[in-house]
């Protein structure tokens, strides 16, 4: 296995932006698990399935195309040969991947494929079950916390930047309503690795929290290179 950086967090936590600076910096391939659920949630939705049509969510699954390619640090997301980045981000999608994210013949799926990723080249991965399933023996996991209402404030910014017009209040609620369902799943709950640093990024910028993570890694790839 190659060298595993895995951080894992709740939805708004600066993970997104922490982490590609920290791929950046350190020349480790970024990515975001998140993305992959946010496929599978949109091939659905374009082809009307609901979260509870578990067969026809399997037909999609057996022939679904997902690719994360880099260029310049940024990812772009390949579903089916199309670029989906910015579709995959909408309050649509927001509002609804946990529902899907939450399948067991979803995570069967998107599972093993992340770990593929991971078998090859040096990698920082996030998601919500990154230090705990997918890569249990990752060389650092990270589990990056921060406040619900802070959370929801960076999001409703981000979101009025991107010209996605949700007041405050319906994020909060988005956002609350998207942890129950994560951190209450059956299958790979969204919970802190018992071995995983906790970082409560609430009261910090996002460079103190590069710079901590940063010191981490730096710290365990020394080791593990040694
Ligand atoms: O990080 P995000 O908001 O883009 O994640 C989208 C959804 O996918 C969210 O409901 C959590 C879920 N997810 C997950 O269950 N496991 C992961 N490793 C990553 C994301």
């Amino acid at each position: 296995m190659a060298f595993v950086v895995a951080i894992d967090g709740p939805a708004g936590c600066g993970k997104g932006t922490v982490t590609r600076i920290l791929a950046r910096k350190m020349n480790l391939v970024n990515i975001d698990t998140g993305s992959m659920y946010r496929c599978v949630t949109l091939e659905c939705l374009n082809r009307g399935i609901s979260y509870e049509d578990e067969e026809d969510i399997k037909e999609v699954l057996e022939n679904i195309n997902i690719r994360i390619e880099h260029s310049d640090g940024m990812q772009k997301i390949i579903l089916n040969e199309n670029d989906v980045s910015k579709e995959i981000r909408t309050p649509e999608i927001d509002n609804i991947v946990a529902k899907f994210a939450a399948l067991k013949i979803v995570r069967d799926k998107i599972t093993p494929m992340q770990q593929k990723m991971g078998n090859s080249q040096d990698i920082i991965m996030e998601g919500r079950d990154i230090g705990t399933v997918v890569f249990p023996n990752a060389d650092v996991k990270i589990f990056l916390d921060c406040s619900v209402e802070e959370r929801a404030r960076r999001r409703h910014k981000q979101n009025l930047q991107k010209g996605i017009n949700e007041s405050y209040e319906e994020v909060l609620a988005s956002i609350k309503e998207r942890h129950r369902l994560e951190t209450e799943r059956e299958i790979a709950p969204f919970i802190k690795a018992d071995d995983a640093i906790l970082i409560d990024s609430t009261n910090m910028t996002i460079e103190e929290v590069v710079e901590t993570i940063e010191t981490i890694i730096v710290s365990k790839r020394n080791v593990s290179k040694d």
